[in-house]
């Protein structure tokens, strides 16, 4: 069996990233020919006379059996577009290209799990002029601010007050104003942590609990700690849930901690890093999305 993962380059770093080190070992264990590409080393020709294989730096290369793009919010209309170029081909992609691009938007995302009566925070999508006395009646301060597009933590900020909210959305509003940027109830009572689940094909397989060392930022790769986290059947729900309900067949879910020991979907990727979790958790992530993709494709092995 052949299979490609999508990656962005990481020619700044002088060793390969974690997940693709261990995708790598696991692939070749399972007797997996595993290659990784970045977007860019593919041409499109759409014809419909070759369906058998696709264009990299200029050479026609025989089509693997199974595509896996790990892009997740960074992926660009470029990634997209090879993507569903792929799937048009008949590659069996895991996730596919329109679970991809749900997921890329917050705003989107949060609109399909509320529609399906799961839990989220309440969410306004940000407008100029602001009218500040609508966030405050129906978020309240502090109130969190997210870029549509964000990952690793990098598009969120907290405003504590009225005050700091506007000096902020003054600053997005005279640097960009066709940024699109999202208001959501803050959950205080997760500050500073929360709980990730992978899913895959649907099935919760792995929790953990991310806590910031310091702000309200859980993410592992803001430089926090990570630990196993008992897995509930609400928990389980609400990943399983969140994860199809989006079509991933990979997900990463991020679970906000909020009053009475409820939660609220607080997002989910399409790219889950898993350092973390391989670490807290005993579960091998690979091997887990590799039999999976036998399974999809017929193909397991006793
Ligand atoms: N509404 C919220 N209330 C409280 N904390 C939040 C809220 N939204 C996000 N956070 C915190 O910020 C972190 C990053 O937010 P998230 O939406 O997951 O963005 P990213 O895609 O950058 O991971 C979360 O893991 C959580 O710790
Ligand atoms: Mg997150």
């Amino acid at each position: 069996m052949k299979g490609w993962i999508l990656h962005l380059p990481w020619d700044d770093k002088p060793e390969d990233p974690y997940s693709i080190v261990r995708f790598r070992e696991e692939a070749q264990k399972d007797g997996i020919e595993l290659d990784v590409f970045r977007p860019e080393v593919f041409d499109l020709m759409v014809t419909r006379e070759d369906r058998k294989s696709i264009l990299v730096e200029g050479d026609a290369k025989e089509l693997p059996t199974f595509l896996m793009p790990r892009m997740g919010a960074q992926t660009t209309y470029f990634s997209l577009a090879v993507i569903r170029h792929l799937e048009r081909l008949g590659v069996h992609t895991v996730n596919s290209s329109v679970a991809i691009d749900t997921v890329k938007d917050k705003l989107y995302s949060q609109q399909i799990l509320a529609e399906n009566n799961l839990p989220v925070p309440r969410t306004i999508l940000v407008k100029f002029p602001i009218n500040a006395d609508m966030v405050e009646k129906y978020l309240g301060f502090p109130v969190i601010i997210k870029t549509i597009y964000g990952a690793q933590g990098k598009g969120v900020f907290l405003a504590d007050d009225r005050n700091q909210f506007l000096d902020m959305m003054q600053l997005i509003e005279v640097t960009n104003n066709k940024a699109n940027i999202i208001l959501q109830e803050y959950i205080e009572e997760s500050r500073g942590r929360d709980l990730r689940v992978v899913t895959i094909g649907g099935r919760s397989v792995a929790c953990m609990q991310r806590i910031a060392n310091e702000g309200f930022k859980a993410n592992f790769s803001q430089g926090g700690r990570v630990e196993p986290f008992q897995m509930t059947p609400e928990i389980e729900y609400l990943a399983s849930s969140a994860s199809r309900l989006m079509g991933l067949d990979i997900a990463g879910v991020d679970l906000l901690f909020d009053r009475e020991g409820r939660f609220k979907v607080c997002e989910v990727n399409s790219a889950p890093g898993f350092k973390g979790l391989e670490e807290a958790c005993e579960i091998n992530i690979p091997k887990e999305i590799f039999h999976y993709i036998r399974i999809r494709l017929g193909q397991i092995r006793r």
